[in-house]
């Protein structure tokens, strides 16, 4: 495995590979690896003959400073865990080797401010809007900012992202569709712990006490699922409320039952092929967000 920082460097190992007719897989990360991540990595093994991993905590998807410095960052325990399964490429670059000072400048700008642009000629709809995107000003901007940025660089032929992020997902391939990047976006199943916990680099942050009360997340979901085909969804919605907040520990910032390809929210599962229901809590000064389909 050998690890890149710069993207020139990246950039000529894989030239030479392409023209070896070796297909590139792609996952990208903001490292602090976990099993979910990994599955990811060995999928894009199982599928390509050559599989690079970016790890890099992108400043421009944070709003929140604190959140940003917090971060955990280990690259070296990372770098062990994609050297285990074989992963070919590492790309671990630096700030300044993505973004220019201007790029950056704009964004401390305009770090809670919605209409900061990321250069991008794309318009979300409401993907960008709704749940995340209306918590999160400008979150999304910097996502397709970074990830359009890293797939120009990489250039793989696929490239993989967990379903955790399901809004997130959405918003990568409506970005790959409307810029025509010839990359094929493959969304993976959400890892969970033992007790349900999703997988998540943040889970790290949880204290014992926290830690303990966390499968709640999942044990609400599963509960909306199992009750989705006898209550309205507005019954859902409460239940899923309700549940939440007995838990002293946890403070919801939404609860959203969701067209699963629009990502507009609904008021009967009849409404859509397909339904997702979609959850983001503070536990702590930890924010944890989850999702599970409904049909
Ligand atoms: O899901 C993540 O880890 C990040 O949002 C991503 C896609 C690597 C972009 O920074």
């Amino acid at each position: 495995m050998i690890i890149h920082n710069r993207i020139q460097e990246l950039k000529k190992q894989l030239n030479i590979a392409k023209s070896n007719g070796k297909t590139i897989g792609f996952v990208p990360t903001m490292g602090a690896l976990h099993a979910g991540h990994i599955e990811l990595v060995k999928r894009s093994k199982l599928e390509n003959d050559i599989t690079v991993c970016s790890i890099f905590v992108n400043p421009t998807q944070f709003n929140d400073l604190s959140d940003l410095e917090k971060y955990p960052r280990t690259l070296e325990k990372d770098s062990q865990l994609l050297e285990a399964v074989n992963c070919d490429f590492v790309f671990a670059p630096e700030v300044t080797e993505m973004y220019t000072e201007q790029e950056l400048e704009l964004k401390r700008q305009h770090i809670e401010d919605k209409s900061w642009t990321n250069g991008l000629t794309v318009d979300f709809g409401i993907l960008d809007k709704v749940m995340e995107g209306a918590h999160r000003p400008g979150h999304f901007n910097g996502v397709a900012q970074v990830v359009s940025k890293l797939f120009r660089i990489v250039e793989p032929d696929k490239a993989y992202f967990g379903q955790k992020d399901f809004q997130q997902l959405a918003i990568i391939r409506s970005m790959t569709a409307q810029l025509k990047i010839p990359i094929e976006i493959i969304g993976c199943p959400i890892v969970r712990e033992t007790d349900g916990l999703a997988m998540s680099s943040r889970n790290v942050r949880l204290t014992e006490k926290e830690r303990a009360v966390a499968p709640l997340i999942y044990k609400t979901l599963s509960a909306v699922k199992e009750n989705a085909d006898t209550l309205p969804v507005s019954a859902l919605k409460s239940m899923a409320m309700e549940m939440i907040a007995q838990e002293p520990l946890m403070q919801l910032e939404y609860f959203e039952i969701s067209d699963a390809a629009t990502l507009a929210p609904i008021d009967s599962l009849t409404q859509s092929k397909s339904a997702v229901a979609c959850i983001a809590l503070k536990l702590g000064a930890v924010r944890l967000i989850d999702n599970v389909l409904l049909k």
